[in-house]
């Protein structure tokens, strides 16, 4: 090159960094903090850029963030839906900006699935299952009627109505369970105590299990049986989904009798399939994270791996 002169290279590489426009639903449990950062740390570890809102329960916050990352021109939506129905006319908007969509750990129920890309999380449906099928086990002798009251979830979403049909499924055909309550406690603690305090009240001596959809109520509900000077995991049969440290503890304790593993770490799924996606790679319309069941003898040797 001439003095003062700069040679140009060949070929200027001009590399995007993606950003990935993410809508959570809240921040109601140990699982969705987990969640959460499991999705954060994944990115910041990857040349994914993230803007995150959370919609703390609120669908109608999820559609405006929705619509704000769209006029963001992200690159990729992730979408973690609190309710199953009403997504459709957003998606569609998002359709019609030529935007990607994932939807993660809960699922949409839209009658035109090609408005997302891929689904990635558990399978709600079979931790219902599994819940079901300790009970069949744990009282196979047992002819006498079983009173089961339920723990459900936030209404409407995925993991309530799939957990509560899987379990369900399994004990139809099996008299003796009966579920003599259910009621939502939104996956909350203080809402797991307070539904459990109502139905030991109304139910006084007719509960021998509680089948909850999440450990954080399960935690709350804990507290109410010991209120009453009860013992959890003996008196009533405890049967929890999610799997957390504290449900851990209290399992090896012998307090929670079966904990179904959902797992929250979907954060390197997620940004895989966000780098594949603007790679224009085409990914499984449906993603499963693999999970477990602990029992009171594997939960000590789970308990030293959990984050969270
Ligand atoms: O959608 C997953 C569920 O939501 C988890 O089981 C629960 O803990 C969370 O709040």
């Amino acid at each position: 090159t001439k003095a003062g002169h700069q040679e140009l290279p060949q070929e200027t590489i001009v590399r995007k960094v993606p950003v990935l426009g993410f809508s959570q639903l809240g921040s109601e449990s140990a699982w969705r903090l987990a969640n959460t950062s499991s999705i954060m740390e994944s990115a910041a570890e990857s040349d994914v850029k993230i803007m995150m809102e959370n919609a703390e329960q609120s669908q109608d916050k999820q559609f405006e963030a929705i619509r704000e990352f769209v006029k963001q021109k992200v690159d990729v939506i992730a979408v973690a839906p609190v309710v199953e129905t009403g997504w459709e006319p957003v998606l569609r908007e998002v359709e019609k900006a030529g935007i990607p969509v994932v939807i993660i750990d809960r699922y949409v129920d839209v009658s035109d699935t090609s408005l997302y890309v891929t689904h990635i999380g558990s399978d709600f449906y079979e931790e219902g299952r599994k819940a079901g099928k300790y009970l069949l086990d744990k009282f196979s002798d047992q002819r006498e009627p079983i009173g089961i009251v339920e723990l459900k979830g936030t209404e409407g979403s995925t993991p309530s109505i799939a957990r509560g049909k899987g379990f369900r499924d399994v004990i139809a055909n099996h008299s003796q369970f009966r579920i003599i309550e259910s009621d939502h406690a939104d996956f909350t603690t203080d809402k797991g105590k307070e539904v459990m305090k109502k139905f030991l009240h109304e139910r006084k001596g007719q509960i021998r299990v509680l089948f909850s959809h999440n450990d954080d109520m399960t935690l709350g509900a804990i507290e109410a049986i010991e209120q009453l000077g009860l013992v959890p995991g003996k008196d009533i049969v405890i049967v929890t989904v999610d799997g957390t440290r504290r449900a851990l503890e209290k399992l090896s304790e012998g307090k929670i009798n079966l904990v179904v593993e959902c797992n929250p770490l979907l954060g390197p799924n997620l940004i895989q399939a966000v780098k594949e996606i603007v790679k224009g790679n085409t990914i499984p319309k449906r993603i499963v994270t693999t999970e477990n069941v602990f029992t009171q003898v594997t939960a000590a040797g789970e308990i030293v791996n959990r984050s969270y």
